[in-house]
This record gives C-alpha cells, sequence and structure tokens, in this order.
C-alpha cells in the first residue's frame, strides 16, 4: 500500500462511501467535516451504509446473491468470498472511521486527501486555499468533482502536481468504477500511486490520461440520453421501441430510457436544461423540447425509479 492515512473532505453521500469503502479495504480513514451538525447528518449516512454493507453479505452468502445484478464486487470477488470474513472486515470498518472536526489534525500526516464537498466551485476554491498551508509535503490530493475540471483547483492546492480527479459512482460497494483523470500539471508518479490506491480498494481503475469533462462514463452515456430523449421529442418513436432498439441491437440489458429513470429525471432535465441554455452545442439536439418534456413528467411526480414512475411504471413497492 503506497497511501496510509485517507482524509475525506466532506461526509456526504459520496464521501461517506468512499470513507467507509477505504476503510472495509484496511485504510486508516479521517473524514473532516465543518461542524458538530455535519457530524449529526455524516453519522447515520455511515450508519447507513454500514448496514447495506452487511445485509449485502448476507445476500452474497445465498444462490441468488451469486446473479451478476446483485454481486457486490467492491465487497469481495466470488471465486474467494468468505461471509465472515466480509462481516468482521465491515465491523472493522465501521467501528474505525474517525470524525474530525479540526483541520490541522485531519490534514496531519496524510497520505491522501480526497475532496468529496459539495459540487461548489468557491467553496471547493476557498477549500484548497485554506487547506494548502496545512498539507503534509507528502500528500497527494485529489477531488471526486463530477462536473468541475480539475484544472480549475490544481494551483489553490499549492501542489499542482500532487492533483488530479479520482471520481467515484454512487453505490460503490457495487458501483466499482474509479475514473482516474489528470490535469495539465499532474505527474505520472502521483497518477501511478492514485491507479493503485483504487485497485486496492476494490474499484476498477479507469485511466484517463487527458482532462474530459464528464470523464469516460458521461461522454458516452450523456449523448447517448440526448438521442434517445430527441428521438421521442421530435416524435419519430416512443421509449419503449427506442430501449428496445437499443437492448436487442447491443445486447445491453437495458435502454436509454430504463437509464433515465435510474438516475432520476431531475438530474436529466438540469443537464437538458443547461443544454438548452447552450446554443452552440455539437449536435443541435431539442434540448428546449427534452427540458419541457422532463419539467412536466417531474410536475406530475413521475421523476423515475424512486418515485414509482418515470418513463416507466415501477409499482408500489418503489412507491414509499
Ligand atoms: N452523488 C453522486 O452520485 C456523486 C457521484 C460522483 C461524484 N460526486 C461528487 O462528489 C462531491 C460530493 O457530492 P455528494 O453527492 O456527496 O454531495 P453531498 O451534498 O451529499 O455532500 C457534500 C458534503 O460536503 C460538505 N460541504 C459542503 N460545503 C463544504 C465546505 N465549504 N467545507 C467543508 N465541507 C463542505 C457537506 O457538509 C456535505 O457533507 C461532488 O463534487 C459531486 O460532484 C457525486
Amino acid at each position: 500500500m503506497s497511501f496510509k492515512k485517507i482524509v475525506l473532505i466532506g461526509g456526504g453521500v459520496l464521501g461517506s462511501q468512499i470513507a467507509y469503502q477505504s476503510a472495509y479495504c484496511g485504510f486508516d480513514v479521517t473524514i473532516w467535516m465543518r461542524s458538530e451538525g455535519s457530524i449529526g447528518r455524516t453519522q447515520p449516512k455511515l450508519d447507513a451504509i454500514h448496514k447495506t454493507y452487511i445485509d449485502t453479505i448476507n445476500v452474497m452468502d445465498t444462490p441468488q446473491g451469486k446473479s451478476p445484478l446483485v454481486w457486490a464486487h467492491g465487497i469481495a470477488d466470488q471465486d474467494s468470498f468468505s461471509k465472515e470474513e466480509c462481516l468482521a472486515k465491515a465491523e472493522k470498518a465501521y467501528k474505525s472511521i474517525n470524525l474530525e472536526l479540526s483541520l490541522e489534525n485531519a490534514l496531519k500526516d496524510a497520505d491522501l486527501v480526497i475532496e468529496a464537498m459539495s459540487e461548489n466551485i468557491e467553496q471547493k476554491h476557498d477549500f484548497y486555499k485554506t487547506a494548502a498551508p496545512l498539507f503534509d509535503e507528502k500528500t497527494v490530493v485529489v477531488t471526486n468533482s463530477s462536473t468541475l475540471l480539475p484544472s480549475m483547483f490544481a494551483d489553490d492546492t499549492g501542489r499542482p502536481e500532487k492533483y488530479l480527479a479520482l471520481h467515484f459512482a454512487n453505490s460503490i460497494w457495487k458501483n466499482n468504477t474509479a475514473e482516474v483523470m489528470v490535469q495539465p500539471k499532474t505527474d505520472e508518479k502521483y497518477f501511478n500511486e492514485v491507479l493503485e490506491f483504487a485497485r486496492e480498494i476494490r474499484m476498477i481503475p479507469l485511466p484517463l490520461k487527458k482532462e474530459k469533462s464528464g470523464y469516460l462514463l458521461n461522454s458516452l452515456l450523456v449523448p447517448l440520453l440526448d438521442s434517445a430523449m430527441d428521438l421521442l421529442v421530435t416524435g419519430v418513436s416512443d421509449p419503449e421501441s427506442i430501449d428496445t432498439a437499443w437492448k436487442v441491437g447491443t445486447g445491453a440489458p437495458v435502454g436509454p430510457f430504463q437509464i433515465l429513470d435510474i438516475v432520476g429525471l431531475n438530474t436529466a432535465y438540469e443537464i437538458a436544461a443547461m443544454s438548452a441554455a447552450q446554443p452552440d452545442r455539437p449536435i443541435p439536439y431539442a434540448y428546449a423540447d427534452i427540458a419541457k418534456m422532463l419539467k412536466e413528467k417531474i410536475d406530475k411526480g413521475e421523476t423515475g425509479v424512486s418515485a414509482g414512475k418515470g418513463f416507466y411504471e415501477y409499482g408500489k413497492k418503489d412507491e414509499k
């Protein structure tokens, strides 16, 4: 292991998942947060993640748990799975995570700092500038930002050669990819160390040797979803037929409208509204009509799987 002490900045949805997964894989983990109030919000998240790991490990020990749709590769490999070992690792992880209010204490002796604060440009600039003089000489710093390029903050950190992006997906115990992306000033040595760390916490590391907005997944996914919605709003076809074309034609398990329901129509709407406001998009999809169609569905409460209805219906169970 090239890193020992891992520090999370922000204990929100992703920060708490990354903290738990890193502790599960044997790292010494601290989450820094600004106030007692933040601890009150993060601890229940850690409790819920712990329960999810325990429940998932128990399901992985049953025949249905072996299904590729259920198995959580972030937790264990199928051929070496031991329920007892995984449960012991989860218990140890849960008890070992430190919650720290002092930034100075949190950053002391840190090998890797993972910034997982809210997606707010000014607050990220402020954080890096405040933390720069407190970082240990050896500390490598990464951002989990989904939409902001690391080059925007590299100089704030005071160590641009040791700064890059490490981008996780939500539910990292199951969706275990980690996109590792340089910015122009990143030294390859630290790029390789972060790739290695991603492997050590059971992620599949996906290297990006150039900065790219949207990383790999969203660079592929967003155009697919945009095309699908364009085919719908321009009256070419319907969601079921478009999904069938994609699924049967490529062997993919789900189609774009099923993906939209999983992602949630609120997020899809925000992206479409942003695209509609940028007139010089490379492909002139009917973004304004797409945004209007999504807004109408959102106003009816049809926001996707979590609401029980989006482009498809998901039954009573999901309506809770
Ligand atoms: N939610 C996702 O699915 C997802 C997936 C991949 C990456 N991300 C990225 O991860 C980052 C965090 O997203 P999230 O969904 O966990 O957000 P979140 O809102 O759940 O959590 C944000 C955390 O940052 C803390 N925070 C906010 N401002 C702060 C400040 N000034 N100083 C210190 N802490 C501060 C909040 O208290 C909270 O704990 C974002 O950059 C986002 O783009 C999110």
